[in-house]
C-alpha cells in the first residue's frame, strides 16, 4: 500500500496498492491534455459563479489558482505527486493547494467522467484544426510539383502494367484529390465531436443548478449533451478521428509507395533528395527511400490504433467503464504518427527531381497508343469491340517481330499513314479530351479547380 492520498480516500481505509496506481494512473500520458483540463475548469468555475454556487471572491481564488496552474505547466515547473493519478486530480490537488478552501469546491456538480469527455474533445479539436493545416500545406506541395510538371507525362499503370500515357501533373494531382476528401472527413469528424458533455456528472447530471449550455458556450462548443449517459459514454469522435488519420495514412502510403517504385533504378522516375534520403551502413552506393517506407509502414500501426480501440469499445455497457481510458494513447499516438508522417513526406514530395526523360521513354512505347488506335476507328464509324480486335492483332503481330507497330498500323486499311500519327511521342495526352481524364486539355480546368480549393481558406 502507498500512503498516496486518493480523490475517493474518504469511503476507503487503506491507500492504493502499487500494482493497482501502475497500472490505473494514465498522468504519464494524459498530462499532455492540461491546457484543455485547465480550460475546462476555468468554464466550469466560471458558469458556478454565475449560478450562485460559488461566491464571487470563491470563483475569483479559483480561477487565480487555475492560471497559476497553467503557468507552472507551461514553465514546467508543476511539481506531480504520487497521488496524482491523472491530470485531472493532479490540476484539482493543485488548485485545491493554492485557492484553499474554495478549491474544494471546484468539483461541484462535476465529474472525472464528463471532465475527461470534455477535454479530449477540447483537444481532439484542436488537433484536427491543426491537422488540416498540414493537409494544406501538403496539398499545396503536389500542386507546385504538378506546376512545374509541365506538360511532362508519364505511363499511367493498373495491375502495375503499363497502361496509358498520363501527364505527371494529372498523375500528383490525384493524389491531392485523395487529401481534398480526407479535409473533408476531418472536417466532418469535427463537427459532429463538437458537442459539449460538460454537466452530464458521473452519468446522471446534478440536482443543483448547473448550467451545461453556458460551459458548452464558454468552450466554444457548438452544442451541448442531450443525454448524459450518452454524454460520458460516446467515444465515437476517438474511433472517427482514428478511422480518419488511419485513411489519410493509407492515402500516405500509397503516395509513399510510388515514390518507392520511382526512385528504384528499375523504374528511374525520380530522384530523391538527399536531405530526405538515407544511406547504407554497408553499401556505399546505396540512397533510400526511408521516408516514404515508413510512410507506408506507419500506415499499419493508424490501422490498429483504430482496430484495437474498436475493440475496447465493442460490448461496453453505459457508462463510463475504466476501459475507456484506454482510448488516450492510441488516439494521440495516431495524431503524432500522422503529423511527422505529412511533414516529412511533404518535404519529400516537395525536393524530389522527376525524371521526365525516362517518363517519358516509357509511355512512348508505341503499345501505350493501343487504346488511343483503337478510339480512332471507333470516331471513324467502327463499333469498339471491333477496334479493339483490329488494333489487338496489329499488337500481338508486333510482339511477333513480324513488322514494327507503326508498320502495321500504316499497312492496316482501316488505319493507315494518319493514324501513325498516333504514336508519335505524347500524342494520347493531346488527344484526350473528356472532363477529368488524363489530358492535357481537361488538366487545364482541373488543376483550376483544385488550385482554387485549396487557396481557399
Ligand atoms: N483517467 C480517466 C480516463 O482517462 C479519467 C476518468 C476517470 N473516471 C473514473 N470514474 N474513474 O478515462
Amino acid at each position: 500500500m502507498t500512503d498516496a492520498k486518493t480523490l475517493w480516500h474518504g469511503r476507503f481505509e487503506g491507500g492504493p496498492a502499487e500494482a493497482l496506481q501502475a497500472l490505473n494512473d494514465s498522468l504519464p500520458f494524459d498530462r499532455r491534455m492540461y491546457a484543455e483540463d485547465i480550460a475546462g475548469s476555468v468554464a466550469h468555475v466560471t458558469m458556478l459563479g454565475e449560478v450562485g454556487l460559488l461566491g464571487d471572491a470563491e470563483v475569483s481564488a479559483v480561477l487565480d489558482a487555475l492560471h497559476e496552474v497553467q503557468a507552472e505547466m507551461e514553465a514546467g515547473s508543476f511539481v506531480f505527486a504520487a497521488s496524482d493519478e491523472d491530470i485531472h486530480t493532479a490540476v484539482e490537488r493543485r488548485v485545491t493547494e493554492l485557492a484553499g478552501a474554495p478549491g474544494a469546491k471546484l468539483h461541484t456538480g462535476r465529474s472525472r467522467n464528463d471532465q475527461v469527455a470534455t477535454d479530449l474533445r477540447l483537444w481532439v479539436r484542436g488537433e484536427l484544426d491543426s491537422l488540416q493545416e498540414l493537409i494544406r500545406t501538403f496539398q499545396r506541395t503536389l500542386l507546385a510539383q504538378a506546376d512545374a510538371a509541365g506538360e511532362a507525362y508519364l505511363p499511367g499503370y493498373t495491375h502495375l502494367q503499363q497502361a496509358q500515357p498520363v501527364p505527371l501533373a494529372h498523375h500528383l494531382l490525384a493524389h491531392g484529390w485523395a487529401l481534398e476528401r480526407d479535409l473533408d472527413r476531418l472536417r466532418d469528424c469535427r463537427r459532429r465531436l463538437d458537442v459539449s458533455p460538460l454537466g452530464a456528472g458521473a452519468l446522471a447530471g446534478s440536482s443543483l443548478p448547473i448550467d451545461p449550455e453556458r460551459t458548452a458556450a464558454l468552450l466554444g462548443f457548438g452544442s451541448v449533451f442531450d443525454n448524459s449517459l450518452d454524454a460520458v459514454s460516446d467515444r465515437d469522435f476517438v474511433a472517427e478521428t482514428m478511422f480518419v488519420l488511419a485513411l489519410l495514412g493509407v492515402h500516405l502510403s500509397r503516395i509513399g509507395e510510388e515514390l518507392i517504385l520511382w526512385a528504384s533504378t528499375e523504374f528511374g522516375f525520380a530522384t530523391l533528395d538527399d536531405g530526405f534520403s538515407t544511406g547504407s551502413s554497408m553499401m556505399p552506393q546505396k540512397k533510400n527511400p526511408d521516408i516514404a517506407e515508413l510512410a507506408r509502414g506507419k500506415a499499419g500501426r493508424l490501422i490498429g490504433h483504430l482496430g484495437g480501440f474498436l475493440a475496447t469499445l465493442k460490448g461496453l455497457p453505459l457508462t463510463y467503464n475504466k476501459d475507456m481510458q484506454e482510448d488516450k494513447e492510441p488516439l494521440f499516438d495516431s495524431v503524432d504518427t500522422i503529423r511527422l508522417t505529412l511533414l516529412a513526406l511533404d518535404g519529400m514530395v516537395a525536393s524530389t527531381t522527376f525524371v521526365t526523360e525516362t517518363m517519358a521513354a516509357q509511355a512512348d512505347s508505341p503499345y501505350a497508343a493501343a487504346t488511343d488506335l483503337a478510339e480512332y476507328l471507333v470516331a471513324a464509324g467502327m463499333p469498339f469491340r471491333d477496334a479493339h480486335g483490329v488494333v489487338g492483332a496489329i499488337v500481338r503481330k508486333a510482339l511477333a517481330g513480324e513488322a514494327t507497330m507503326a508498320e502495321l498500323v500504316a499497312a492496316e486499311p482501316a488505319l493507315g499513314a494518319d493514324a501513325v500519327a498516333l504514336l508519335a511521342p505524347g500524342a494520347g495526352v493531346r488527344r484526350r479530351i473528356s472532363r477529368g481524364g488524363a489530358g492535357l486539355q481537361p488538366l487545364v480546368d482541373q488543376r483550376e479547380r483544385f488550385r482554387s480549393l485549396v487557396a481557399a481558406d
